[in-house]
């Protein structure tokens, strides 16, 4: 598409979040109305089916880049076969202080330390309500920064229990590096703790509306292979439904030289390719195909979109790799996978 190297040309002369908040404004007010066209994909159907659920294509928009689901429309538009809105947490927050997105141009990566700064789960949840998105919504969840970490399971089953009739899956969000603590959520104890209560609260809940929402958990890359293996042996103790690989990195070794490398908060991006491909290989040995995988890290190519299904994912998702290429990057990937 002709449109979006002309537009990122003037979006990457402003500050990043300015950029991105323009950016959605602008797509929530064209999503419906005939200025789609500016960023409408006609892509082939490549129905499949992961979760138990049917998805048009495998390449779905990651989580962070609507947040409160401002957007879905416009970005449905794009031909994405899943979003991921979110991370919601229950009440609204602020986030961090700004300055809290860099762009590390050259390697097109981008590091940030937003901190969860949304409008919580009941804005989102009117957002939703409005959208006339057909395709599967994964709704993202994770907990307020003042909520203390040993209560934190409080906050994911406030979220789950409002979310849970919208929602086509649920993500449950333990590795963003820039909640303080929330990390520790993947290890040992608190994991199995934290698993066992939404699984048991996913049953109650489908029961209650007929409807078996399926429970994805959202991982870090930065754990040991030792760290990898306890993770997969809880998801499997739990049947968790599906699991998002990966996060952010801490991980600045690609990086060290460029601009911004020293700021804080998770890099994403080019940088993050092999290291989340790692991850995801790892995983699916430790997985044996029990539980599926979303792959998302560095995807900015059909190849390398290629590369984490190889690797074993079954589905993929994208969130740095359009920011530096745009909405064609959904195209490529849909038409060459
Ligand atoms: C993110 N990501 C993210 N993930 C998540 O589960 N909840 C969130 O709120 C956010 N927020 C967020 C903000 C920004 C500015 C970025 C760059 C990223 C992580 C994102 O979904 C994805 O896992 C990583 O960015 C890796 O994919 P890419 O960016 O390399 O394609």
């Amino acid at each position: 598409m002709f449109y979006y190297p002309l537009a990122r040309h003037f979006l990457f002369k402003l500050d990043p979040e300015v950029a991105h908040e323009l950016s959605i404004h602008q797509l929530a007010w064209m999503g419906g109305t005939p200025f789609e066209l500016f960023f409408r994909n006609k892509l082939p159907s490549r129905p499949v089916e992961v979760m138990g659920l049917k998805f048009d294509n495998p390449v779905g928009l990651a989580a962070g880049l609507d947040k409160d689901g401002d957007a879905i429309d416009a970005f449905g538009a794009m031909g994405f076969g899943f979003i991921e809105v979110g991370t919601v947490t229950p009440r609204p927050q602020p986030g961090n202080d700004k300055p809290r997105i860099f762009r590390v141009i050259p390697a097109q990566g981008i590091i940030n330390r937003m901190g969860f700064n949304n409008k919580g789960v009941d804005n989102l949840i009117e957002n939703v309500k409005k959208s006339r998105y057909k395709g599967i919504l994964g709704i993202n969840i994770g907990k307020n920064k003042d909520t203390p970490i040993e209560n934190g399971k409080d906050d994911y089953l406030i979220c789950m229990d409002k979310v849970y009739p919208y929602a086509g899956y649920i993500a449950v969000n333990i590795s963003s590096p820039n909640t303080p603590n929330l990390r520790q959520l993947q290890y040992g104890e608190a994991l199995d703790e934290l698993l066992k209560v939404l699984k048991e609260r996913q049953k109650e809940l489908a029961e209650q509306h007929k409807k078996y929402v399926p429970l994805a958990v959202k991982i870090a890359p930065d754990l040991t292979s030792d760290e990898l293996k306890q993770v997969a042996e809880s998801l499997l103790k739990y049947n968790i439904d599906g699991v998002i690989a990966t996060n952010t990195t801490l991980d600045r070794e690609l990086i060290h030289d460029m601009p911004h490398a020293a700021e804080t908060g998770g890099l994403s991006g080019r940088p993050l390719q092999n290291k989340s491909t790692e991850i995801i290989r790892q995983l699916h040995e430790y997985l044996k195909g029990q539980i599926p995988i979303i792959g998302v890290g560095g995807i900015d190519s059909a190849m390398a979109a290629r590369e984490k299904m190889q690797a074993g994912a079954e589905l993929v998702q994208i969130y740095s790799g359009f920011i530096y290429h745009g909405p064609d990057l959904v195209k490529n990937i849909v038409n060459n996978i």
